[in-house]
């Protein structure tokens, strides 16, 4: 199979690509390298997969040292045409699309970022999709969508109508635009609510990372809503598990839908969202809780409010997705986050 995984520099993307080539697939990855966060923790992702800096340069494929079926081209989504190209020259099965602005505080500040990645350039992958017929168009939606739903677990079965941020406005925009898609074009969609992923080579603007970089400078924590916060953390491996056995199985139209009683979470088109979360929520305190025990080390606290767009709880309902695929996360935080302590030490050492 060949895959078209784009965001394969970010934190899942990279993951993703492995785990897909060490099966044996092909993969031609695509990232835009942008600096939202520090790029050389990109350009290090990509040097493990065998992508080396040096040579990369705009549009200009790079083969990949290590896995002879990974190629990587450095582009920004919004490039429709050389998107397009790519569609045109490589018949992919599968697209599997990671790039985003991701982020719900920066979104406060940066709205337009958002607009450009999420929503343009999501249309030029579905364009590029509706042009060259894929298998299956598997993209990342968020777990943000729930915005103000407190009905726990949350259900994809749910109306998700009020977002909180303009982050997860676009991801819920994602899931409209792909229904479209996949009713008028008949190209098989599957979105992907991913929940608080967490785990090695992860997101330095994600609380495990700005926790770790804190303690390890001796400076306080910062701990919204008073460290009353429930999360579904989910382990990155775990996510990667869900995301591959989804991708093998592009959604049909389901003949039960019906408009008298509309489900959102499925369509009588080949249309399909699934949320992927650990469905065990953890107490924020007992997240730090296992940072401090992996670290050896008691953090400083500084307790402060909910930040604007932020929600207090998540859940995941995944009947869905251990119904279709057979499968649920379920690796526990102390696990997860003890692995991510090891490799960031190890990261961090050189
Ligand atoms: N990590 C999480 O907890 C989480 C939760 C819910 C949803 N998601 C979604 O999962 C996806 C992957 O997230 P991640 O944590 O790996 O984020 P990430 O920021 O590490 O990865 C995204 C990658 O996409 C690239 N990118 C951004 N805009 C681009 C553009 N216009 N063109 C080409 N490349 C572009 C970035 O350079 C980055 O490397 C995103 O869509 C994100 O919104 C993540």
């Amino acid at each position: 199979m060949k895959y078209l995984i784009t965001g394969t520099a970010g934190f899942i993307g990279f993951h993703l690509a492995k785990n897909l080539l060490e099966r044996g697939d092909t993969v031609i990855g695509i990232d835009n390298i942008n600096d939202y966060y520090d790029v050389n923790l990109k350009y290090a992702r990509l040097a493990n997969t065998g992508i080396e800096k040096k040579k990369i340069h705009p549009n200009n494929p790079v083969q990949s040292t290590i896995y002879s079926k990974y190629r990587f081209i450095k582009m920004d989504l919004a490039e429709k045409e050389n998107l397009i190209n790519i569609f045109r020259d490589e018949s992919i099965d599968v697209v599997i699309n990671l790039a985003a602005q991701a982020g719900v505080r920066y979104s406060l500040t940066n709205p337009h970022a958002y607009i450009d990645a999420n929503i343009t350039g999501f249309l030029n992958i579905l364009e590029a999709c509706r042009a060259f017929p894929v298998k299956h168009l598997v993209y990342a939606s968020s777990s943000s969508v729930y915005g103000a739903n407190t009905k726990m677990p949350f259900s994809t079965s749910d109306n998700v109508d009020h977002p909180l941020s303009l982050y997860a406005t676009t991801k819920k925009a994602n899931e409209l635009m792909a229904h479209n898609y996949s009713h008028l074009f008949n190209i098989p969609t599957t979105g992907l609510r991913f929940f608080t992923v967490y785990g090695p080579w992860g997101r330095p603007d994600m609380a495990l990372f700005l926790f770790i970089e804190a303690i390890s400078k001796g400076k306080p924590i910062q701990v919204f809503n008073h460290g009353k916060m429930r999360r579904d953390f989910t382990y990155v491996g775990d996510i990667v598990e869900g995301v591959v056995r989804v991708a093998d199985r592009p959604p049909v139209g389901n003949p039960e839908w019906s408009g008298n009683n509309p489900d959102p979470g499925s369509s009588y088109a080949p249309y399909k969202v699934y949320n992927i979360g650990n469905s065990s929520p953890v107490e924020l305190m007992d997240y730090i809780g296992a940072l401090e025990k992996a670290l050896g080390k008691t953090a400083q606290k500084e307790m402060l409010p909910l930040q604007p767009g932020d929600v207090p709880a998540t859940y995941a309902d995944v009947t869905d997705l251990m119904r279709d695929t057979g499968y649920k996360p379920d690796t526990p935080v102390e696990q997860g986050v003890a692995n991510f302590v090891t490799w960031y030490k190890e990261y961090y050492s050189k």
